[in-house]
Protein backbone atom coordinates (compact mmCIF):
# COMPACT_ATOMS: atom_id res chain seq x y z
CA UNK A 1 0.00 0.00 0.00
CA UNK A 2 1.22 3.24 -0.83
CA UNK A 3 1.24 6.16 1.94
CA UNK A 4 -0.58 8.37 0.23
CA UNK A 5 -3.50 5.58 0.43
CA UNK A 6 -3.54 5.39 4.07
CA UNK A 7 -5.97 8.88 4.67
CA UNK A 8 -8.85 6.21 3.86
CA UNK A 9 -8.19 3.93 6.29
CA UNK A 10 -9.90 5.84 8.79
CA UNK A 11 -13.41 6.28 7.05
CA UNK A 12 -16.23 4.76 9.78
CA UNK A 13 -18.88 5.14 6.60
CA UNK A 14 -19.01 2.17 4.29
CA UNK A 15 -19.67 4.52 1.48
CA UNK A 16 -16.09 5.86 2.09
CA UNK A 17 -14.28 3.17 1.06
CA UNK A 18 -13.06 4.81 -1.81
CA UNK A 19 -11.59 8.45 -2.05
CA UNK A 20 -12.91 10.84 -5.11
CA UNK A 21 -10.81 10.06 -7.78
CA UNK A 22 -8.10 12.98 -8.52
CA UNK A 23 -9.25 14.35 -11.43
CA UNK A 24 -12.48 12.68 -12.31
CA UNK A 25 -14.91 13.96 -14.61
CA UNK A 26 -18.22 14.73 -12.88
CA UNK A 27 -20.87 14.61 -14.51
CA UNK A 28 -24.49 15.48 -13.95
CA UNK A 29 -26.08 14.25 -16.53
CA UNK A 30 -24.84 10.71 -15.73
CA UNK A 31 -28.31 9.16 -15.63
CA UNK A 32 -28.98 9.93 -18.92
CA UNK A 33 -27.96 7.37 -21.34
CA UNK A 34 -27.27 10.34 -24.32
CA UNK A 35 -24.79 12.18 -21.65
CA UNK A 36 -21.44 11.47 -21.44
CA UNK A 37 -19.70 9.29 -19.89
CA UNK A 38 -17.59 9.13 -16.46
CA UNK A 39 -15.52 5.49 -15.78
CA UNK A 40 -16.77 3.76 -12.53
CA UNK A 41 -14.95 0.56 -12.49
CA UNK A 42 -11.10 0.20 -14.35
CA UNK A 43 -8.74 -2.75 -15.10
CA UNK A 44 -5.54 -1.74 -16.11
CA UNK A 45 -3.41 -4.22 -17.19
CA UNK A 46 -4.81 -7.10 -15.29
CA UNK A 47 -3.78 -10.80 -15.05
CA UNK A 48 -5.55 -13.08 -13.30
CA UNK A 49 -4.16 -16.45 -12.10
CA UNK A 50 -5.60 -19.94 -10.81
CA UNK A 51 -2.07 -21.59 -9.69
CA UNK A 52 0.07 -21.94 -13.02
CA UNK A 53 -2.81 -21.13 -15.67
CA UNK A 54 -3.25 -17.65 -16.84
CA UNK A 55 -7.11 -16.85 -16.94
CA UNK A 56 -6.85 -13.21 -17.91
CA UNK A 57 -3.75 -11.65 -19.80
CA UNK A 58 -3.85 -8.02 -19.51
CA UNK A 59 -6.77 -6.45 -19.52
CA UNK A 60 -7.66 -2.81 -19.69
CA UNK A 61 -11.08 -1.92 -19.73
CA UNK A 62 -12.98 1.33 -18.59
CA UNK A 63 -16.57 0.87 -17.32
CA UNK A 64 -18.84 3.66 -17.27
CA UNK A 65 -21.30 4.20 -14.88
CA UNK A 66 -25.21 3.91 -15.22
CA UNK A 67 -24.42 1.99 -18.21
CA UNK A 68 -24.99 -1.62 -18.78
CA UNK A 69 -21.87 -2.78 -19.95
CA UNK A 70 -21.87 -6.94 -21.57
CA UNK A 71 -19.14 -9.36 -21.33
CA UNK A 72 -18.74 -12.03 -24.02
CA UNK A 73 -16.92 -14.49 -25.69
CA UNK A 74 -16.33 -18.22 -25.80
CA UNK A 75 -16.38 -20.53 -22.50
CA UNK A 76 -13.19 -20.36 -20.28
CA UNK A 77 -12.26 -17.24 -21.68
CA UNK A 78 -12.48 -15.05 -18.55
CA UNK A 79 -15.33 -13.89 -18.24
CA UNK A 80 -16.57 -14.78 -14.73
CA UNK A 81 -13.13 -14.31 -13.57
CA UNK A 82 -13.34 -10.46 -14.82
CA UNK A 83 -16.79 -10.35 -12.90
CA UNK A 84 -15.85 -12.01 -9.58
CA UNK A 85 -12.61 -9.59 -9.66
CA UNK A 86 -14.51 -6.44 -9.47
CA UNK A 87 -16.08 -7.13 -5.95
CA UNK A 88 -13.24 -9.62 -5.08
CA UNK A 89 -15.14 -12.98 -4.95
CA UNK A 90 -11.67 -14.42 -6.47
CA UNK A 91 -10.69 -13.57 -2.85
CA UNK A 92 -12.81 -16.84 -1.69
CA UNK A 93 -10.81 -18.98 -4.65
CA UNK A 94 -7.09 -20.45 -2.55
CA UNK A 95 -5.45 -20.78 -6.02
CA UNK A 96 -6.25 -17.54 -7.48
CA UNK A 97 -4.03 -14.38 -8.01
CA UNK A 98 -4.52 -11.29 -9.42
CA UNK A 99 -1.88 -8.57 -10.36
CA UNK A 100 -2.48 -4.97 -11.67
CA UNK A 101 -5.19 -2.69 -11.11
CA UNK A 102 -8.84 -2.73 -10.57
CA UNK A 103 -9.84 0.20 -9.84
CA UNK A 104 -13.48 1.38 -8.50
CA UNK A 105 -13.92 5.12 -8.00
CA UNK A 106 -10.46 5.45 -9.25
CA UNK A 107 -9.12 3.65 -5.83
CA UNK A 108 -7.51 0.08 -6.30
CA UNK A 109 -9.86 -2.53 -4.69
CA UNK A 110 -6.66 -5.03 -3.86
CA UNK A 111 -5.04 -2.07 -1.70
CA UNK A 112 -4.44 -3.23 2.09
CA UNK A 113 -7.23 -1.08 3.25
CA UNK A 114 -10.11 -2.13 1.36
CA UNK A 115 -12.58 -4.27 3.20
CA UNK A 116 -13.90 -6.66 0.84
CA UNK A 117 -16.92 -6.71 2.50
CA UNK A 118 -17.52 -3.13 2.47
CA UNK A 119 -16.68 -3.24 -1.44
CA UNK A 120 -19.08 -5.92 -1.72
CA UNK A 121 -22.24 -3.93 -0.42
CA UNK A 122 -21.31 -1.35 -3.36
CA UNK A 123 -20.99 -4.00 -5.75
CA UNK A 124 -23.67 -6.45 -5.35
CA UNK A 125 -23.82 -9.74 -7.20
CA UNK A 126 -26.53 -12.07 -9.08
CA UNK A 127 -25.49 -15.83 -10.10
CA UNK A 128 -26.66 -18.00 -13.30
CA UNK A 129 -28.60 -19.99 -10.71
CA UNK A 130 -31.58 -18.32 -8.80
CA UNK A 131 -30.09 -18.82 -4.92
CA UNK A 132 -32.66 -17.75 -2.59
CA UNK A 133 -32.23 -18.17 1.03
CA UNK A 134 -34.48 -20.88 2.08
CA UNK A 135 -36.75 -18.26 4.02
CA UNK A 136 -39.62 -16.03 3.17
CA UNK A 137 -39.87 -13.28 0.51
CA UNK A 138 -39.52 -10.43 2.76
CA UNK A 139 -36.61 -12.11 4.83
CA UNK A 140 -34.44 -12.87 1.39
CA UNK A 141 -35.11 -9.10 0.77
CA UNK A 142 -34.24 -7.94 4.18
CA UNK A 143 -31.47 -9.70 4.47
CA UNK A 144 -28.35 -7.44 4.02
CA UNK A 145 -30.08 -4.68 5.96
CA UNK A 146 -30.74 -6.36 8.74
CA UNK A 147 -26.71 -7.64 8.53
CA UNK A 148 -25.79 -3.76 8.69
CA UNK A 149 -28.35 -3.02 11.02
CA UNK A 150 -30.34 -0.89 8.87
CA UNK A 151 -33.92 -1.93 9.78
CA UNK A 152 -35.67 1.43 9.99
CA UNK A 153 -38.76 1.39 7.63
CA UNK A 154 -37.36 -1.95 6.42
CA UNK A 155 -40.93 -2.91 5.20
CA UNK A 156 -41.09 0.46 2.94
CA UNK A 157 -37.74 -0.94 1.88
CA UNK A 158 -38.38 -4.13 1.13
CA UNK A 159 -41.29 -3.34 -0.83
CA UNK A 160 -39.06 -0.92 -2.82
CA UNK A 161 -36.39 -3.20 -3.83
CA UNK A 162 -39.48 -6.15 -4.77
CA UNK A 163 -40.95 -2.69 -7.12
CA UNK A 164 -37.12 -1.86 -8.58
CA UNK A 165 -36.80 -5.51 -9.37
CA UNK A 166 -39.94 -5.96 -11.05
CA UNK A 167 -41.39 -8.81 -8.51
CA UNK A 168 -44.02 -6.61 -5.94
CA UNK A 169 -46.85 -7.34 -8.37
CA UNK A 170 -46.56 -10.97 -8.22
CA UNK A 171 -46.17 -11.13 -4.59
CA UNK A 172 -47.72 -8.74 -2.97
CA UNK A 173 -49.79 -10.30 -0.23
CA UNK A 174 -47.66 -13.43 0.11
CA UNK A 175 -44.19 -12.18 1.18
CA UNK A 176 -44.29 -14.58 4.10
CA UNK A 177 -44.13 -17.50 1.72
CA UNK A 178 -40.95 -18.93 1.05
CA UNK A 179 -38.51 -17.36 -1.74
CA UNK A 180 -37.89 -21.17 -2.73
CA UNK A 181 -41.50 -21.35 -3.85
CA UNK A 182 -41.11 -18.75 -6.48
CA UNK A 183 -40.57 -19.70 -10.15
CA UNK A 184 -37.08 -19.79 -11.88
CA UNK A 185 -37.63 -16.44 -12.90
CA UNK A 186 -39.15 -14.75 -9.91
CA UNK A 187 -36.82 -16.31 -7.95
CA UNK A 188 -33.87 -14.59 -10.20
CA UNK A 189 -35.84 -11.27 -9.68
CA UNK A 190 -36.09 -11.77 -5.77
CA UNK A 191 -31.99 -12.62 -5.94
CA UNK A 192 -32.15 -9.32 -8.18
CA UNK A 193 -34.24 -7.18 -5.16
CA UNK A 194 -31.50 -8.64 -2.58
CA UNK A 195 -29.03 -6.98 -4.68
CA UNK A 196 -30.49 -3.71 -4.38
CA UNK A 197 -32.08 -3.91 -1.22
CA UNK A 198 -28.57 -2.29 0.31
CA UNK A 199 -28.57 0.45 -2.60
CA UNK A 200 -25.10 -0.89 -4.15
CA UNK A 201 -23.42 1.13 -7.03
CA UNK A 202 -22.44 -1.60 -9.04
CA UNK A 203 -24.66 -4.52 -9.93
CA UNK A 204 -22.85 -7.80 -11.35
CA UNK A 205 -24.48 -10.72 -13.38
CA UNK A 206 -22.68 -13.49 -14.29
CA UNK A 207 -25.35 -14.92 -17.34
CA UNK A 208 -29.18 -13.95 -14.98
CA UNK A 209 -30.78 -15.08 -17.32
CA UNK A 210 -29.36 -18.53 -19.00
CA UNK A 211 -31.53 -20.75 -16.55
CA UNK A 212 -34.78 -18.95 -17.60
CA UNK A 213 -37.37 -19.45 -20.58
CA UNK A 214 -37.91 -17.01 -22.83
CA UNK A 215 -41.09 -15.11 -20.96
CA UNK A 216 -38.78 -15.01 -17.36
CA UNK A 217 -35.65 -13.84 -19.85
CA UNK A 218 -37.17 -11.25 -21.25
CA UNK A 219 -38.52 -9.88 -18.07
CA UNK A 220 -34.77 -10.03 -16.58
CA UNK A 221 -33.73 -7.95 -19.66
CA UNK A 222 -36.82 -5.26 -19.06
CA UNK A 223 -35.55 -4.82 -15.67
CA UNK A 224 -31.91 -4.27 -16.78
CA UNK A 225 -32.93 -1.59 -18.76
CA UNK A 226 -34.59 0.02 -16.14
CA UNK A 227 -31.67 -0.40 -13.45
CA UNK A 228 -29.19 1.65 -15.59
CA UNK A 229 -31.18 4.53 -14.50
CA UNK A 230 -29.39 3.72 -11.06
CA UNK A 231 -27.35 1.11 -11.07
CA UNK A 232 -24.07 0.11 -13.31
CA UNK A 233 -24.30 -3.40 -14.46
CA UNK A 234 -22.29 -5.54 -15.70
CA UNK A 235 -23.73 -8.62 -17.31
CA UNK A 236 -21.65 -11.69 -18.86
CA UNK A 237 -24.14 -13.41 -21.06
CA UNK A 238 -23.67 -15.99 -23.59
CA UNK A 239 -26.70 -15.00 -25.34
CA UNK A 240 -25.14 -12.54 -28.25
CA UNK A 241 -28.90 -11.28 -29.41
CA UNK A 242 -29.20 -10.42 -25.50
CA UNK A 243 -25.83 -8.84 -24.91
CA UNK A 244 -27.18 -6.26 -28.38
CA UNK A 245 -30.43 -5.69 -27.14
CA UNK A 246 -29.55 -4.64 -23.46
CA UNK A 247 -26.41 -3.06 -23.18
CA UNK A 248 -24.60 -0.22 -24.20
CA UNK A 249 -21.10 -1.61 -24.09
CA UNK A 250 -19.53 -5.06 -25.20
CA UNK A 251 -16.58 -6.28 -24.35
CA UNK A 252 -15.02 -9.14 -26.41
CA UNK A 253 -12.72 -11.65 -24.39
CA UNK A 254 -11.58 -14.45 -26.54
CA UNK A 255 -9.18 -17.88 -26.09
CA UNK A 256 -6.30 -16.61 -23.62
CA UNK A 257 -8.35 -14.54 -21.30
CA UNK A 258 -7.29 -11.72 -23.57
CA UNK A 259 -10.06 -8.43 -23.86
CA UNK A 260 -10.11 -7.89 -28.10
CA UNK A 261 -11.86 -5.62 -28.27
CA UNK A 262 -14.11 -2.73 -25.96
CA UNK A 263 -16.82 -0.65 -27.61
CA UNK A 264 -20.13 0.39 -28.31
CA UNK A 265 -22.05 -2.52 -28.33
CA UNK A 266 -23.72 -1.49 -32.05
CA UNK A 267 -20.46 -0.72 -33.27
CA UNK A 268 -19.09 -4.22 -32.12
CA UNK A 269 -22.06 -6.17 -32.98
CA UNK A 270 -22.15 -3.79 -36.52
CA UNK A 271 -18.93 -2.80 -37.58
CA UNK A 272 -15.92 -4.68 -34.65
CA UNK A 273 -12.53 -3.58 -35.78
CA UNK A 274 -10.74 -6.99 -35.00
CA UNK A 275 -11.78 -10.13 -37.59
CA UNK A 276 -11.81 -11.91 -34.53
CA UNK A 277 -14.19 -11.15 -33.11
CA UNK A 278 -16.54 -10.51 -36.03
CA UNK A 279 -15.92 -14.20 -36.72
CA UNK A 280 -17.16 -14.62 -33.43
CA UNK A 281 -19.94 -13.07 -33.30
CA UNK A 282 -21.42 -14.14 -36.51
CA UNK A 283 -20.70 -17.32 -35.44
CA UNK A 284 -18.06 -18.74 -36.97
CA UNK A 285 -16.16 -20.45 -33.91
CA UNK A 286 -16.75 -20.21 -30.38
N1 LIG B 1 -11.85 -21.88 -9.24
C1 LIG B 1 -11.03 -22.12 -10.27
N2 LIG B 1 -9.91 -22.84 -10.09
C2 LIG B 1 -9.07 -23.10 -11.11
N3 LIG B 1 -9.26 -22.65 -12.38
C3 LIG B 1 -10.35 -21.92 -12.61
C4 LIG B 1 -11.29 -21.61 -11.57
N4 LIG B 1 -12.28 -20.88 -12.12
C5 LIG B 1 -11.97 -20.73 -13.41
N5 LIG B 1 -10.82 -21.34 -13.72
C6 LIG B 1 -10.17 -21.40 -15.05
O1 LIG B 1 -10.00 -20.08 -15.54
C7 LIG B 1 -10.35 -19.98 -16.90
C8 LIG B 1 -11.46 -18.94 -17.07
O2 LIG B 1 -12.64 -19.42 -16.41
P1 LIG B 1 -13.96 -18.55 -16.29
O3 LIG B 1 -14.88 -19.32 -15.43
O4 LIG B 1 -13.61 -17.19 -15.88
O5 LIG B 1 -14.45 -18.54 -17.80
P2 LIG B 1 -15.82 -18.03 -18.43
O6 LIG B 1 -15.47 -17.16 -19.58
O7 LIG B 1 -16.69 -17.47 -17.38
O8 LIG B 1 -16.44 -19.39 -19.00
P3 LIG B 1 -17.99 -19.85 -19.14
O9 LIG B 1 -18.52 -19.10 -20.30
O10 LIG B 1 -17.89 -21.31 -19.40
O11 LIG B 1 -18.68 -19.53 -17.84
C9 LIG B 1 -10.75 -21.37 -17.33
O12 LIG B 1 -9.64 -21.98 -17.95
C10 LIG B 1 -11.09 -22.07 -16.05
O13 LIG B 1 -10.80 -23.44 -16.13
MG1 LIG C 1 -18.54 -18.05 -16.56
Amino acid sequence: MSQNEMNTTDADEDDALVSPQPGAVVDDDSTDTAGPETTLVEARDLDVFYGEEQALDSVDIEIPENRVTAMIGPSGCGKSTFLRCINRMNDLIDVARVEGDLLFEGKNVYDDDVDPVALRRRIGMVFQQPNPFPKSIYENVAYGLRVQGRTENLDEKVEQALKNAALWDEVEGRLDESGLDLSGGQQQRLCIARAIAVDPDVILMDEPASALDPVATSQIEDLIDDLREEYTVVIVTHNMQQAARISDKTAVFLTGGRLVEFDDTEKIFENPESDRVEDYITGKFG
